[in-house]
């Protein structure tokens, strides 16, 4: 077989079956195409994409602008590394920290880089500016969060597949529940070892859980009080994905330092970033952090061309609009049955609870039926499946979707 001959679904299945690990369990589709809303399959069936990579192409697939800005860079300038300038970085620095309001920005390459470039900052700025005693900085995080897939990530999780038999584990973080302000201020005022809440404004992998209207503000404002820093863990939620900017303009929260990946390249290359004001970003010295990649031109001019689409289509406005509408949708349905409990959600991230125990197969078992009738979702947690369509859906095709997924529902019943 030539390494480039077209393979069907089963032999690409086989294939990555035989020579990939075995760290995903990936729905049985194979895709080969995108554009906009919709991927094809290697037997040219149309489908369409409910999950946009986890939230990372929210501007569509292949976005001729976003696409058109990447290939015409990788024609000039790839990579030269931080060991010199480039003439795109300081461009996108400055575009990227007047879109969001900050001061500076650390560019990396994934979602979990990012965080851990946020928990680096936090520690050094505990010791260098809120003067706590060396190696006693604690972050307090949330039950039932996903940051990413580091060692030192996942030392702070408490799914114990993401954990098991990965310690020792990195010390330094205290976790409390989620949505729960008498725990953060609990776990705040009598440690002044405290230098970080690092905390997802929707806990997205977790089941898509939507915190008590109030609870940032809250929580921002207790960080202020115990001088400790509000990190907002955006990587899933911001971008237009719920229906603004950022999950946490839902509450005119400022965080202390923002965490950006995914949709920040509209899902066409890795990028991602670290933003922060100067009194935080500037305990960063040359020699503490960095990566090859971070930073590099094609990653400037991508970033920069999948923020101004959001800006110019619209997307976070479109995001509430048809998010709104999804929701009150499927209401409609669920009020007739008992197969799905509720759906919950903001903008355009949202999840329904399938009324069936944690551990059965119905889930899954639905998106397999929902990839036949031909749109893709994946379970997240047990009974619980993600929706999220790339913003640039339009009420059309929205209510076709809508269609599909309560005659798939159905089915069920
Ligand atoms: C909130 C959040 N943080 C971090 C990450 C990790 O991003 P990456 O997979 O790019 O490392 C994810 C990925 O799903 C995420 O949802």
């Amino acid at each position: 077989m030539a390494v480039l001959e077209q393979l069907t679904s089963q032999q690409a299945i086989d294939l990555e079956n035989a020579y990939g690990a075995h760290n995903y369990h990936p729905l049985p589709v194979v895709l080969t195409k995108g554009e906009g809303v919709y991927v094809w399959d290697v037997e040219g069936k149309r489908y369409y994409d409910f999950l946009s990579a986890y939230s990372a192409v929210n501007q569509g697939h292949c976005h001729p602008k976003i696409v058109g800005a990447m290939v015409a860079q990788a024609q000039k300038l790839t990579l030269t590394s931080r060991a010199f300038y480039n003439d795109m970085l300081g461009k996108y620095e400055k575009f990227a920290c007047e879109f969001f309001g900050f001061d500076k920005l650390l560019p990396m390459n994934t979602g979990a880089e990012a965080v851990e470039t946020a928990l680096k900052i936090c520690r050094k700025w505990a010791y260098e500016v809120k003067g706590i005693d060396e190696n006693e900085a604690e972050i307090v995080v949330c039950k039932n969060n996903f940051h990413g897939r580091t060692t030192t990530i996942i030392s702070f999780s408490n799914d114990p597949v993401a954990r098991k038999n990965f310690g020792p584990y990195t010390n330094g973080f205290i976790k409390i529940d989620y949505d729960d302000l008498e725990a953060l201020e609990e776990a705040l005022k009598n440690n002044p070892n405290v230098a970080g809440f690092l905390v997802e404004p929707i806990q997205g992998e977790a089941g898509v859980y939507v915190p008590t209207k109030g609870y940032l503000a809250k929580a921002k404002a207790i960080c202020e009080k115990y001088n400790v820093l509000f990190i907002a863990d955006e990587v899933q939620t911001g971008i237009a994905r719920t229906g603004k900017l950022l999950a946490v303009n839902h509450e005119d929260v400022t965080p202390d330092v923002l965490i950006l990946g995914k949709a920040i390249s509209g899902g066409v290359y890795p990028v991602s970033a670290v933003l922060a004001n100067n009194a935080v970003m500037n305990v960063i010295k040359p020699g503490n952090h960095g990566s090859t990649f971070g930073g590099n031109p094609v990653a400037a001019a991508v970033a920069v061309a999948a923020l101004e689409v959001v800006k110019e289509e619209n997307l976070a406005k479109n995001a509430e609009v048809l998010g709104n509408l999804f929701r009150s949708e499927l209401n409609k349905y669920i009020e007739t049955t008992t197969i799905v409990n509720l759906v919950r959600g903001k903008g355009l991230l949202n999840a329904i609870v399938i009324n069936d125990d944690e551990d059965s197969d119905t889930a899954w078992n639905i998106c397999l039926a929902l990839r036949d009738n031909g749109l893709l979702a994946k379970p997240t947690h047990g009974n619980i499946i993600r929706f999220a369509p790339p913003l640039i859906m339009n009420e059309t095709q929205l209510r076709e979707c809508v269609a599909i997924i309560v005659k798939t529902l159905k089915s069920f019943e």
